[in-house]
């Protein structure tokens, strides 16, 4: 095979890029980093809703089903010839190991048949891109709140690949923390979609439930939240479950906001993001806007197609890596527990 250190990254640079690190199979056809070309995601939650979660088994051999047909349709919606494609790039965590290895495995033995690099690409980074994406002028420093199942994290991007973690949760996720009162309240997986929609017609004023660590540092915590709503729904089985959500949602949105405003005036932002597959939901998108316009500060929501997991940030976060680390090398593997690359380091074995 050839050498690719001495190819050039520029504008015209055509990436295929696979993601299946969860429930999702995506992929993409991105070119000079931010001009998407094609991006099909087809979701596996019809899979896992009767198990009220993902079911890592089932999504590696869905995966393996979904992916050729994915890929086929995103090179063919991107209108190019699959000649024209440059380097193959795929998540290579942090994610489930069976679902990474399948996207993995695809990316690598496509960039063998075509001749081309492989990119391996980190996940939480791709979602710190969904914004950029949409709105490549966007100054740093930027502040970016990234919300999804796994992680909630305040992030400081300083430059590309230049990440400073301002805050993150020590205890459950956003998303994880939808997730589980959902499930507790009976509406089903995933919860977030399910509590935005009926949390629309809920009072939030109804129930003070508690903002844990709102007055205190950088950092988040969820899991008292979610007590606190079981045991309000124990001790008042009558209580409605449009105004039980509306105030959990309520109560989440509250501090992050909150703490994304103290993030973007500790370090002076140019500019906050949303990022994670919790971004997608209504209240914090509202409320975040709403904060950016107080404070004076740029604000960017990326679509909540682009929030949720998708080929096209990898595609993004790929065209960048390529150009500053260059390619990664085919006897490279799949890392599920995969951290963020921060430049403050101090803080290397926490859940991030
Ligand atoms: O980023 P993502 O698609 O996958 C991970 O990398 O984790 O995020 C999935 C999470 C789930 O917890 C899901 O419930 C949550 O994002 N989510 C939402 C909404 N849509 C998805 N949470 C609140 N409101 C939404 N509209
Ligand atoms: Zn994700």
């Amino acid at each position: 095979m050839s050498n690719f250190a001495n190819l050039v990254v520029d504008e015209s640079t055509v990436i295929l890029a696979i993601e299946t690190s969860c429930d999702e199979t995506a992929a993409a056809v991105v070119m000079g980093g931010n001009d998407v070309l094609s991006s099909v995601v087809s979701t596996q939650i019809d899979l896992h809703a009767q198990y009220g979660g993902v079911v890592p088994e089932i999504a590696g051999r869905a995966h393996l089903d979904l992916l050729n047909p994915v890929i086929a349709q995103a090179i063919r919606e991107s209108g190019i010839d699959e000649r024209r494609i440059n380097a193959v790039a795929a998540t290579h965590g942090p994610g489930l190991i069976g679902a990474l290895l399948i996207g993995v495995s695809a990316a690598k033995a496509l960039a063998l048949t075509w001749e081309v690099p492989y990119i391996g690409v980190n996940h939480l980074e791709a979602h710190l891109y969904a914004g950029l994406l949409e709105d490549p002028t966007l100054e740093m420093p930027l502040v970016v709140l990234l919300v999804s199942g796994g992680h909630t994290m305040l992030i400081e991007m300083r430059g590309h690949g230049q990440y400073k973690l301002l805050g993150r949760t020590i205890d459950d996720a956003a998303g994880e923390a939808f997730d589980k009162v959902a499930r507790f309240l009976g509406l089903g997986y995933p919860g977030g979609p399910a509590i935005d929609a009926i949390a629309r017609t809920g009072d939030p004023r109804a129930i003070s439930f508690p903002r844990a660590m709102m007055h205190d540092g950088l950092d988040f915590s969820f899991s008292g939240l979610k007590t606190s709503v079981i045991n309000y729904v124990r001790n008042n089985p009558a209580a409605n479950t449009a105004d039980v959500a509306a105030c959990f949602q309520e109560a989440v949105v509250d501090v992050l906001v909150s703490k994304s405003r103290k993030a973007a005036d500790l370090i002076g932002a140019k500019g906050l993001v949303l990022g994670g597959g919790v971004a997608a939901n209504s209240l914090l998108r509202e409320r975040f806007m709403e904060m950016c316009e107080s404070e004076g500060r740029r604000g960017l929501l990326p679509s909540r197609a682009m929030c949720t997991d998708n080929a096209a940030m990898i595609g993004s976060a790929a065209w960048y890596r390529w150009r500053s680390d260059g390619p990664t090398t085919l006897d490279s593997g799949a890392f599920p527990n995969l951290r963020l690359p921060l430049l403050d380091s101090t803080w290397a074995r926490g859940k991030n």
